[in-house]
Parts: structure tokens; C-alpha cells; sequence
């Protein structure tokens, strides 16, 4: 898969007339690893290859863990009367789907099309993404009214390989190719129950568009349509059109949202979907509240820092009975410093009031050889910015997160990968390139808000970005974070692919986590130690043991239900292996405004999904990592992530990971041992329409438990005699805690 990866924007999902459903590329492939100039020849006999989907990676479908090159052959008849139904005839779309990495296109023999880029068997630009080439109609290596063989030529660098997801079709492009339906403003939600939006109509084009646009919202669960409004709209480059609206915020449910553009000459019709948000987390009292975990671990003689996470009115006042010796606590900001000698286990109460009240909470601060005894809350520059991350933006996060997630126990700010210069100073240093101008001035910034910075790196010479890894400068580069200031590293595989054997045995994947694991050690400060290296060599069954706080389980997570729900759905044989100190990472969180680069966008998942997506990093115990723009914070995101009930579940300090009790077609059940005695369900529609769902907790390991609390509205639900009956919407959850 993607080592550096550039996430391609699915333009607005086009459902278009009769032309543009073209002929369909979706079945009769076939495929050969290995590489030859003979493959793109229409005159090679193919009859051999095996035949392969392009719905799955390769690794799927017979070639397990297979990277490098191969060739997939399809011959298809193209026919004229494609450009005959057409509006415009002078050019021919290729879609090909998702391609994982790069890839040259043949078409009767003729390169039509490539992508990405790799020299002398190197790879040089890796891009995992969506392809769609346009050729002109009248490029001479398209065969009108016959028989045409389409060659496609993939180098793959690692990870999933190969043609996959995404729609196959050669296509006459559209007026409308050149058109986007933008609706990446977030919703502002009224005081009277009511929530606006605009959405914009662009384009880039030489064109001049008129036609109408209808806007819909349906009931979800009935598909009856609430609200319909059709307007004639005009657009043209630079005089975008601007559609706004105000409609009513049902209570617990999304509408189903449709804008769909006709286009007055040509009749296409370009759509985009999405869910209207709705906020079950009900808005904190103004009484004081501690929140977070019962309790923090950190190594004798390093220096201590944490923050008690407290909602209510401010200002609150904080204080702290039995703190060990060499620490105290700021009264006004509720942030513990110093330093502790002796290990052990203290307990002490944490005591926050304001003019409405006080409020107490039993912890306890763990001196010893552990540290991330529950799962790392924070944000990581990933998913949002992807290598175009910079002091400002980091310097927004940490802002951001202080004002309105901290209290909630939000408290990592994670730079990724983009940091890095590409040389290293002549003594060997590491220095961060002119985006980060001071990186030891960003950590006392960070500090001093009461958070933690973390970094990124990779035990490789180049990191997945290109930049400069940490390879034979271990100790160096461990000082350095140390001389900032650094609380967390991740540690990304990356290209040390390149400097081990070509076939790693499980000593070969242990050893560089090992040896920049004995580094950090010779450095006074605690410093998470974050492995990425995408499940390889089953990580979850020696990740503790080499000394990492988390590891990933998994390959790069994208804002798509196919994605996360994959993932997340799969964390199965790595479950039993979370403990206090040590968890699975499921990969970060894909909600809020995330691009992977300079633009960012709403995340593809529906409210329902991102309901799903957080209940479920919950029950796993993972890591919960926020990969959005954090200043353009939504309210409906702020919501997802400020739900004190639900992140307790993850801040358990049992550290257990959440088992698959129960898998059905069209559901599932995740259950949680809780450090109370308490357990935490799941219970997930993976199906695309409604579902009634009944748990019988006799049967299914719950019996006992009487008392049942909805944990994302935080209320004691009644149930009815022995069963429990709850209507879950599509790829949505009912997350409770069930209490005896
Ligand atoms: C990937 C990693 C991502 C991100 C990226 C940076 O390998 O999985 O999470 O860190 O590298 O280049």
C-alpha cells in the first residue's frame, strides 16, 4: 500500500444519462505478476493469466503478501455509439478505480495514461488512489467498433497491491466532469432546533452551466421525503453558485441529503449525498465534573505532568490531597508538575469546585516502570494535513484541544510525518525543516497549556514522507527529542524495508523498535513510544514485550465506511494482547474536516458512521488520535468527541480490548470488560437499512446485568423483561453500559 500517499478527492459521485454509464470495465480481467514489454502488446496471448477481480487487492485473490510489479489484461469492445448518445464527443474518460501504487496504462499497445513514478525498479512517487485519464476521442490508439486490450502495469511498494474499489468504465466525458458540488461548509446548528448550510456550485471550466438544482431531505428510516426545493441556478468559472438553507435538527436521527444538479443542454445529472448531523451528547453541567481516567502512570525521577481534565463554569479551582512527594498542582489551571523519586502507587483525590459546587474523584498516580496506562488521547497532524503540516497549524491544534477538548482529557498534539529536514546538520543532528522554526519554542508552548507533544520518525534513512529517518542516529535523534522536550514518538516502518532482509524474519521486524526503544531509555523524560509498522509480523504479540505503549494493527485508515468499518470490524486476534501500557492502534480517527494535505474536506463517513467509528475506537481500547483541521472544529465533531461517558469506556483502567460476542449478516455485538464490573456493548447495524435488534443477555454472556445506560445520551434506558430491543440505524450503534 501507500507509503506516501496522496489522497485523490472523489469528485461529486455522477449519476449521469444513458452515455455516461459507457461501457463497463468491472468484470474479465486477468492477471500475471512479474513485468515484461511484451504485456502491453494487443497481440500477446493472455489466454494463460489468471483471471482477477478489481473489487480486492491481489493478496486477496491468490498472491498473498505480493509487492512489485504486475499486470492486469482486459479486452472489451468499444463502441461508437458511446460518442453518438454523448452531448460532448470530442474526449473519452478512463475510469479505472483505486490503483495501489502507480500504474501505466496501455491501450492496444500505445501508453495512454500513467501515474506516479519508479526509476531503476525504485520507487520514486508512490500514489495510492482513484484513477480517471481522459484521452481525446480521436487518439488513435482507441479502436472504435472493435476489440480493444487494455494493459495496466502496477508497481506496488508494500501492503495491499493492485486494482480495487472505486468504478470501472470507459465513459464520453460530461459537461459536467468539470463541475464540483461542494459541501464542505460545516452545518451551524440554530438555538431554536433549526441548522444552516450553503453549498456551492463551481467549476473550472470554459463552460457557462444553467439548469436546476433540487435539494431533498428524506427520513432515513422511511425514505419519505420531508423537505424539497428545486431552484434554476447559473455558474461559470469565478461566479460560483451559492445555495443556503435552514432546516429543522430532528432529534436523534440524520436526514438523508441530497443535492443533484441537471444540467439544461446536455440533461447529465451530477449528485452528492450526505447525512445531516445530530448531537446526542447532552451539553455539560455547570457543576464541576472531573473526567478522564482513575489513573496516570509515570517513571520515577522524570519530570510529571498532568492535567486534571474538569468540566463546569469557570472559573474552577482545583486541589489535591496526598500527592506524593515533589509534585503539586496549580490551584487555577489544575496542572500537576514536578518530579517523583520513589515509586509506587499513590492514591490521592482530585477535589475541582466552583461557585455551584465541588466535586471529588478518587485516582491514582502510578510511579513506576509503566507509562500510557490508558490509551493516548490526542490529535496527530496526519490525516488532516499530511506533510503540508507547520508551526502554525500545530500551534491551532494545541490551542484548540486546550479550549475545548482538554477537559474531556484530550492532551497529546502529535506532529507526523513533514517535520524533517532532509540532510542532517554536519555533527550529525537532526534539525526540523523551515516549517517548524523552533521546534524547542513550540514544546514549552504546548507545555504550557498543560498538553504533550509528540513527533514522528522512522528507524529507516527516509521516512514514508521522504524526509530524513532516524537510521544509525538512534541515540542522537533520542537526545534531541529529549533536549525539546518531546512526550511521544511514532515510529513508522517506512523505508527500512531497505536496510533489512528482503524476507524479515520476526527478529527483523522486533530489532529497530528495540534498539530506538534502548535509546529513549537513556532519556530523562517519558516519551510514549508509538509503533507503526501496520501489523507486520503479528506486532500485537511482542509489541509489549519490545517496549511499545501502542502499535498499529493495521494499514492506512481513509474517511470511507469501507475503510473504517473494515478495520475496525477485524481487530480480532490482536484483542486479547491491550493491556495498561501496551494497545492496539486501529489507525487515527477519520472525523471532522480531514484532506491529507493543503484542502481539507468533511469526512465521508455519515454522522452514523462517525458514531460508529468512535463507539467502536472505544471499545478497543485504541489509541484515540483526532486527524481533523482542529480550527475548523465543528460543533457536531466537537460533540463526537467530547462525550465523557464514552471516552470512558476507551480511558478504562482495566485496559481490555472490547470482544466480537456476536456476529450476525447485518450486525454485530462488541462487548467491554470494565474496571467496575461493568460492561460496555456495542451494538453495530453493519447493513445499509434499519435493524431491530434484540440482545438476549442470557445468551449472550450478559446475564445479570439489569441496569442498562445509554451511553451516548448518558440515560438509564428501560428494557423490557429479560430482553433488550433497540432500533440501530444503517452502519450506526447503540453503545450502553450494562450494570448488575
Ligand atoms: C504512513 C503512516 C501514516 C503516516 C504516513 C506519513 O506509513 O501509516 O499514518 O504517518 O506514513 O508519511
Amino acid at each position: 500500500m501507500k507509503k506516501t500517499f496522496m489522497l485523490i478527492i472523489l469528485a461529486a459521485a455522477f449519476a449521469a444519462g444513458a452515455a455516461a454509464q459507457g461501457v463497463s470495465l468491472e468484470n474479465g480481467w486477468v492477471f500475471s505478476t512479474g513485468d515484461s514489454s511484451q504485456w502491453a502488446s494487443p497481440n500477446y496471448n493472455d489466454k494463460n493469466w489468471k483471471p482477477i477481480d478489481v473489487h480486492h487487492p491481489w493478496e486477496q485473490q491468490g498472491y498473498p503478501k505480493y509487492d512489485g510489479f504486475g499486470w492486469y489484461r482486459l479486452h472489451v469492445f468499444i463502441p461508437s455509439s458511446l460518442k453518438d448518445k454523448a452531448y460532448l464527443k470530442d474526449s473519452v474518460r478512463l475510469n479505472l478505480g483505486i490503483i495501489d501504487d502507480n500504474d501505466e496504462v496501455y491501450l492496444n499497445g500505445k501508453l495512454v495514461a500513467e501515474y506516479g513514478g519508479q526509476a531503476n525498479g525504485k520507487i520514486t512517487v508512490s500514489n495510492y488512489g482513484p484513477r480517471s485519464y481522459t484521452l481525446a476521442a480521436n487518439n488513435p490508439a482507441i479502436l472504435w467498433d472493435k476489440e480493444n486490450v487494455l494493459a495496466i502495469r502496477i508497481f506496488d511498494t508494500g501492503g495491499d497491491g493492485g486494482i480495487y474499489g472505486g468504478t470501472h468504465n470507459v465513459v464520453m466525458s460530461s459537461l459536467l466532469d468539470n463541475v464540483t458540488i461542494n459541501n464542505d461548509e460545516s452545518f451551524d446548528f440554530g438555538d431554536n432546533g433549526s441548522m444552516s448550510k450553503s453549498i456551492t456550485l463551481l467549476t473550472n471550466s470554459k463552460y457557462s452551466y444553467a439548469g436546476q438544482l433540487k435539494f431533498e431531505a428524506k427520513e432515513p428510516e422511511t425514505g419519505n421525503v420531508a423537505i424539497s426545493k428545486t431552484v434554476q441556478v447559473a455558474f461559470s468559472a469565478g461566479k460560483p453558485y451559492i445555495y443556503s438553507f435552514t432546516i429543522d435538527r430532528p432529534l436523534k436521527r440524520s436526514y438523508q441529503l441530497t443535492y443533484s444538479f441537471t444540467e439544461d443542454r446536455s440533461h447529465d445529472v451530477a449528485v452528492k449525498f450526505e447525512g445531516s448531523p445530530y448531537v446526542l451528547t447532552p451539553w455539560p453541567s455547570s457543576k464541576p465534573r472531573i473526567n478522564g481516567p482513575s489513573v496516570f502512570g509515570a517513571r520515577p525521577d522524570n519530570p510529571f505532568l498532568y492535567m486534571i481534565p474538569a468540566t463546569g463554569k469557570k472559573p474552577l479551582y482545583y486541589s489535591v490531597s496526598g500527592l506524593p512527594q515533589g509534585l503539586k498542582v496549580d490551584e487555577n489551571t489544575g496542572i500537576i508538575t514536578g518530579i517523583v523519586s520513589q515509586k509506587g502507587d499513590y492514591p490521592v483525590v482530585f477535589s475541582v469546585h466552583n461557585h455551584l459546587g465541588t466535586k471529588t474523584k478518587k485516582f491514582t498516580i502510578k510511579i513506576g516502570d509503566v507509562i500510557g496506562l490508558t490509551p493516548a488521547l490526542g490529535w496527530n497532524s496526519w490525516n488532516a494535513f499530511g506533510l503540508t503540516v507547520n508551526d502554525d497549524k500545530v500551534r491551532v491544534a494545541a490551542k484548540t484541544m486546550v479550549t475545548k477538548l482538554a477537559a474531556h482529557g484530550w492532551t497529546y498534539i502529535n506532529i507526523d510525518d513533514g517535520w524533517e529536514t532532509a540532510q542532517r546538520l554536519p555533527g550529525g543532528e537532526i534539525t526540523p525543516n523551515q516549517k517548524f522554526p523552533d521546534m524547542k519554542g513550540m514544546a514549552d508552548y504546548v507545555h504550557s497549556l498543560g498538553l504533550k507533544i509528540g513527533i514522528y520518525s522512522s528507524p529507516g534513512p527516509r521516512t514514508c514522507g521522504g524526509y530524513l529517518g532516524t537510521w544509525q542516529h538512534e541515540d542522537q535523534d533520542a537526545k534531541t527529542y529529549g533536549d525539546w522536550g518531546i512526550d511521544y514518538l511514532k515510529y513508522d516502518w517506512c523505508s527500512y524495508s531497505e536496510v533489512t532482509d528482503k524476507d524479515p524474519t520476526l527478529e527483523d521486524y522486533k530489532k529497530p523498535y528495540q534498539v530506538m526503544r534502548a535509546s529513549l531509555d537513556k532519556i530523562p523524560r517519558d516519551i510514549l513510544f508509538s509503533f507503526c509498522q501496520y501489523g507486520m509480523g503479528d506486532v500485537w504479540k511482542w509489541g509489549a514485550e519490545v517496549g511499545g505503549n501502542s502499535w498499529r494493527s493495521t494499514g492506512d485508515i481513509e474517511d470511507t465506511w469501507q475503510s473504517m468499518s473494515t478495520i475496525g470490524f477485524n481487530q480480532i486476534a490482536d484483542g486479547p494482547y491491550a493491556q495498561p501500557g501496551h494497545f492496539n492502534d486501529p489507525d487515527m480517527l477519520v472525523v471532522g474536516k480531514v484532506g491529507w494535505g493543503s484542502n481539507q474536506r468533511n469526512s465521508r463517513l455519515t454522522p452514523d458512521e462517525q458514531y460508529t467509528h468512535i463507539s467502536l475506537w472505544s471499545l478497543l481500547s485504541a489509541p484515540l488520535l483526532i486527524g481533523c483541521d482542529m480550527g475548523k472544529l465543528d460543533e457536531f465533531t466537537s460533540s463526537l468527541l467530547t462525550n465523557d461517558e464514552v471516552l470512558a469506556i476507551d480511558q478504562d483502567a482495566l485496559g481490555k480490548e472490547a470482544h466480537q460476542a456476536i456476529k450476525k449478516e447485518n450486525y454485530q455485538v462488541w462487548i467491554k470488560d470494565l474496571e467496575d464490573g461493568s460492561k460496555a456493548v456495542g451494538i453495530f447495524n453493519t447493513s445499509e437499512t434499519y435493524q431491530t435488534i434484540t440482545l438476549k443477555p442470557n445468551d449472550d454472556g450478559l446475564s445479570g446485568y439489569t441496569k442498562i445506560r445509554d451511553v451516548w445520551q448518558q440515560k438509564y434506558l428501560i428494557s423490557s423483561g429479560n430482553n433488550f430491543t433497540v432500533k440501530v440505524p444503517p452502519h450506526g450503534v447503540v453503545l450502553v453500559r450494562v450494570e448488575r
